[in-house]
């Protein structure tokens, strides 16, 4: 009984606290400047409206090429490695690694891994390289390409921009692997290949929502594979 009582004022204490860090983490947003508080309403607002449904959130999701130079916050870091390593697997092996990128030099570098394509990493606050063990996973491909899709599924529902890039099967202008480059710029050891660069920031410009009259609808079949007669 005794020890019960101990219990449950230890987790008392301990959810206590854990709130009230919670309530100084928030405080401290508010308070660090007046153009955070406006950009951290403004970004509670969208998302609470891109929230509303994932096929909005679909629709919205667009390739952003263009950051402000605002750092993410620790907590969209956090949120965004979630959502990766949360992605499903071949066999639940989780063949991927991530190597997350802040340093302005490395973000320099990785922009200059292919002849195009790749400029718009230097720009970014943030770069989420992945890559996978293709001797864990066959199907390594398709494993980093779902937790490279949810990542930037992630940042738009954080109000952030994200803009995929790949690296596999991509050249240097000299013809040089991609891959090669990033693995020497971050010491990637030789058993893993690089999939991806997901570039991710606050964005810098406006991008229209997905226009719903381009869909291509000719490209869905049923049952047989049939193009319906004119
Ligand atoms: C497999 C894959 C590779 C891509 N590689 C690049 C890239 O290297 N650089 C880039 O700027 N965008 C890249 N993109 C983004 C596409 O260009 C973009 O998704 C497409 O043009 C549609 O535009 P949206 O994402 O704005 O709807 C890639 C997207 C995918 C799915």
């Amino acid at each position: 009984m005794v020890y019960g009582m101990c219990t449950s004022f230890f987790i008392l204490r301990i959810s206590c606290f854990d709130m009230l860090l919670r309530e100084i983490r928030y405080v401290w947003h508010l308070h660090t400047s007046a153009s955070r508080f406006f950009c951290l309403s403004l970004r509670r607002k969208q998302t609470d409206l891109k929230m509303e449904k994932f096929s909005e959130l679909i629709k919205i999701r667009r390739s952003m090429r263009k950051f402000t130079e605002q750092e993410l916050s620790q907590d969209d870091v956090v949120t965004l490695l979630r959502a990766a390593l949360m992605a499903p697997s071949s066999k639940g092996t989780h063949a991927w690694e991530f190597v997350v990128v802040d340093n302005k030099e490395l973000l320099q570098k990785l922009s200059e891994c292919k002849e195009r394509g790749a400029e718009l990493v230097a720009g970014a606050p943030l770069a989420v390289v992945v890559l996978a063990d293709p001797s864990v996973s066959d199907v390594w491909v398709e494993d980093a390409s779902v937790a490279t899709t949810l990542m930037l599924l992630q940042a738009e529902d954080l109000g952030l921009g994200a803009c995929w890039v790949q690296v596999r099967n991509r050249t240097m202008a000299d013809g040089k692997p991609a891959e090669e480059m990033v693995r020497m710029a971050l010491h990637i050891p030789e058993h893993l290949r690089v999939l991806s660069i997901v570039a991710v920031g606050h964005k810098g410009m406006e991008r229209k929502p997905f226009d719903e009259s381009r869909l291509l609808w000719e490209k869905v079949h049923f049952n047989l594979f049939e193009t319906p007669e004119e």
